[in-house]
């Protein structure tokens, strides 16, 4: 019924367009229109790229002398992964590299964000360096030289080395952060002629929470929240470390900066009142890391609500912690607070989140684009930020390949599309973003999902190995050439 109405329907608009009858009022010509609209444009020099992780991509777990990760253990978990997948295998990135360089060459996206998995470099997580550690990455960074893309690395995305869990309890012991602080000069002497800017530490908002505080990712605990906090301590003296030791070990001028998935808040609307209501509550949601890392403190706020729960910490500490960063990364999917002000302390109050509110394939994905406006102007405004990189953004998406062998992934599409005029609205009004990583390259092991959440421009069968773009990725290798979205 529907078929035959919409049939008549568009044949009879196509017959009046044949007669030179438009539907549009006269005055709307393509020359006025043309007038009237145009492309909005990023700023000259703005860094386009893509971004994958080592356990997400790599595979060959067991290759060159590679010391086994937490995530290795608990893939390896029976009940622990939905799809009962490891990153064994992943997408076989580790072998495959060069192919896959292509395919960033081929979006002519000219930044690359990749890990650096510890346990490659220090099987123990301490001591003895393997001599093979870091070869792979050497061939990686030159391949990517080589085809003119630019490597940012990361250098903890959550694979830490089971025997630091082992011997010291992992994050729960600051022997841990230091062990973190001599990796990071260590793969900065041998990097940083060619790698000019490095990631510390990703989403400590995410893996601290989840893994030692709710069990959900690797390591898998449920500590109590005085414990929760001191492990969120022990990060972020390991990223204070690793600056410092970047500094002093890595090439003058080498760029170093966190890449966090902040507590993202958004005005309930776009008045004074809420947007400062806004920045204050940025500040408080995120005393706990990105906040001490930057302000060298945490607020009276985070330690009142913390209570006896606050963690335990020396000036020292706090002086090592707030170590000068170069740049903010800032992983961004999806609104998380609504914020309002209030006439009642503490002056702001989060709103419920309606259960309608609509999201992406993924459930906690949110659809707000608004958020990638807002999270890095807040953030810039209360920090004084001067750098800041979308170090993450992108979403997954249910990808079915069609019968004609093409992926038409138009709700990733129509993300992409709105959170990027988002960022241009950022970028024009003067929001210090100097460039985004789409989360990512390709699909990979998504942690606790496994498989089943795609998030890649290109689509990858897991049995053959075979890359595909998806339609995206037309899209994107759009905007990247033209610097710019719209028409
Ligand atoms: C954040 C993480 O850094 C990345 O590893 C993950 O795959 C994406 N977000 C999507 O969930």
């Amino acid at each position: 019924m529907f078929g035959k109405f919409s049939r008549r329907h568009f044949s009879k608009l196509a017959g009046l367009s044949a007669l030179g009858m438009a539907a549009q009022p006269a005055a709307v010509t393509a020359q006025t229109a043309t007038d009237r609209h145009a492309p909005a444009s990023f700023p000259k020099d703005f860094v386009w790229g893509t971004a994958t992780s080592a356990y997400q991509i790599e595979g060959a777990v067991n290759e060159d002398g590679r010391g086994r990760s937490i995530w290795d253990t608990f893939t390896h978990t029976p009940g622990k992964i939905e799809d009962r997948s490891t990153g064994d295998r992943a997408n076989e990135h580790y072998v495959r590299y060069k192919e896959d360089i292509g395919l960033i060459r081929d979006l002519g996206a000219r930044a690359y964000r990749f890990s650096i998995a510890w346990p490659r470099v220090f099987p123990e997580g301490r001591g003895a360096p393997n001599p093979k550690g870091l070869d792979f990455y050497d061939r990686l960074i030159d391949e990517l030289l080589r085809n003119g893309v630019e490597p940012y690395a990361t250098l903890y995305h959550w694979d830490l080395p089971q025997a630091l869990e082992d011997r010291v309890g992992g994050w729960r012991s600051s022997e841990t952060s230091k062990a973190f602080g001599d990796y990071a000069g260590y793969v900065a002497r041998r990097i940083s002629d060619r790698v000019k800017s490095i990631f510390t530490i990703n989403e400590a908002g995410r893996f601290v929470n989840f893994g030692y505080g709710w069990g959900v990712d690797a390591p898998g605990l449920k500590l109590p929240d005085a414990e929760v906090n001191q492990v969120r301590h022990h990060v972020a003296l390991a990223h204070g470390l690793a600056v410092q030791a970047i500094r002093a070990q890595g090439r003058a001028g080498t760029k170093v900066g966190p890449a966090e998935n902040l507590a993202t808040c958004v005005p309930v609307f776009d008045t004074p009142e809420h947007v400062r209501a806004a920045e204050i509550a940025t500040r408080e949601l995120n005393s706990g890391f990105l906040g001490v890392i930057l302000e060298g403190k945490y607020t009276d706020g985070f330690l009142q609500y913390a209570g006896k729960d606050a963690p335990k910490f020396t000036a020292d500490e706090l002086k090592i912690i707030s170590s000068p960063n170069d740049f903010v990364g800032l992983n961004i999917y999806a609104p998380q607070f609504y914020i309002a002000a209030s006439d009642k302390a503490p002056g702001w109050s989060i709103l419920p989140l309606p259960t309608s509110f609509p999201h992406m394939n993924s459930e906690w994905l949110k659809i707000g684009p608004e958020v990638i406006y807002w999270a890095p102007r807040l953030a810039a405004k209360v920090w004084n930020i001067e750098t800041i990189y979308i170090s993450e953004n992108g979403t997954s998406a249910e990808d079915k390949v069609h019968a004609d062998g093409r992926i038409y992934d138009l709700d990733r599409i129509m993300y992409l599309r709105n959170y990027l005029r988002q960022l241009q609205r950022a970028t024009a009004e003067g929001v210090p973003v100097r460039g985004y990583f789409l989360w990512s390259l390709m699909d990979n092991f998504e942690w606790i999902f496994g498989y089943e959440k795609r998030f890649g421009l290109y689509h990858v069968d897991f049995e053959t190995q075979r890359r595909t773009a998806k339609l995206s990725a037309a899209f994107y290798r759009d905007v990247v050439a033209r610097n710019a979205i719209g028409v």
